[in-house]
């Protein structure tokens, strides 16, 4: 017997929620976009089946009923995204929340919704929240040609179904309709462990529990062509490949020995609290207040903690800064305390 072919289990059935042209596109993030305006609500009752044959009932938004088999579907910037309706806080509909997106130094990492409720935020990929260890259920997503073409269907249109994510591991029926030509010639036998990121994501905890340590040496940032030697491990504070070249954040003595061409001579501060790769933002915070003392910085997340390289000179002013934000934060939680 194979263990990973298993009987259609149940809330495996994709949901047929309308056409795509039927769900404007949400494309200001300026000062919390409404989703209200965007967005469809369904009941979506869990139940056995691969493909329901009837669309769900959508839901009236202003008097939404019991939300809890209830999917929310809305296009925001060119994407389709389908959520629970309730927030997992306090099981609020999510359809009165605001859209945003995600960034960290001018750049889009990904796109959240904050519930207007209590005010805690989603990311509406991955579902975690910015407080606690609540998450949003993300529904999939798929868009398919329509099955058929009638008078009101506009040319390129497409039909969106949605269904709830299922669980890794366990090999997803063939669905009609859809290329499951990878799953059923068995290509993938394999899968890489997504493991459990232990770091904090509580944007005020780790502002609040923060300390630092000032290392002693003085670093530089350099850059190699592809097929330069790499400068030995014990060397190399930092590698990363771009299209252009390699670079490398490495020791001032190092460069120098080597005659190396260099910028941005640099003292590392290593944030001393165990960060989620996946905390929203942390660096921002710290970096925006850097940056009204006019301090340039260069943060790098490693695994386990964040580290800003600041300027040769203004380290120890870099450091009590950072230090008042996190008077200040202990001295907030104390206070809502
Ligand atoms: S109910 Fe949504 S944040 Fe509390």
């Amino acid at each position: 017997m194979n263990p990973f072919i298993r009987k259609a289990k149940a809330d495996a059935a994709w949901h047929h929620v309308g056409l795509a042209s039927s769900f404007p596109d949400l494309e200001s993030a300026a000062d919390g976009a409404r989703i209200a305006s965007s967005c469809k609500a369904f009941n979506v009752p869990r139940a056995d089946g691969i493909c329901e044959p009837e669309p769900p009932a959508e839901a009236d938004l202003d008097l939404p009923g019991d939300l809890k088999d209830q999917v929310l579907v809305f296009k925001y910037k060119g994407s389709f995204h389908a959520i629970d309706h309730s927030c997992p806080h306090s099981s609020f509909p999510l359809s009165q929340g605001s859209l945003f997106d995600i960034e960290d130094f001018g750049i889009v990492l990904s796109a959240g919704l904050t519930c207007p409720k209590h005010g805690w935020s989603f990311d509406i990929f991955s579902g975690r929240s910015d407080r606690g260890n609540y998450k949003l259920k993300v529904w999939e997503v798929q868009l398919r040609e329509p099955a058929s073409i009638d008078e009101k269907t506009e040319p390129g249109d497409m039909e969106v179904w949605v269904r709830r994510k299922q669980r890794m591991g366990i090999k997803r029926p063939l669905t009609p309709g859809i290329d499951n030509s990878i799953l059923a010639r068995g290509q993938i036998t394999t899968m890489a462990t997504l493991m459990k990121d232990p770091g904090e994501t509580s944007l005020a905890k780790l502002l609040a529990t923060l300390t630092t340590t000032l290392h002693p040496g003085t670093y530089v940032f350099a850059t190699l062509a592809e097929s330069a030697p790499l400068p030995p491990l014990s060397e190399i504070q930092l590698l990363f490949r771009e299209s252009e070249g390699i670079t490398v954040i490495t020791s001032r003595e190092y460069a120098t020995t080597q005659k190396m061409d260099y910028f941005f001579p640099c003292k590392m501060i290593t944030l001393n609290v165990t960060s989620s790769l996946e905390a929203v933002g942390f660096m921002a915070v710290l970096a925006t207040r850097l940056a009204t003392a006019n301090m340039g910085v260069n943060p790098v997340s490693g695994f386990y903690h964040d580290h800003l390289f600041v300027p040769l000179g203004r380290e120890e002013e870099a450091v009590q800064i950072l230090g008042q934000v996190a008077e200040e934060k202990r001295r907030e939680a104390a206070g809502g305390a």
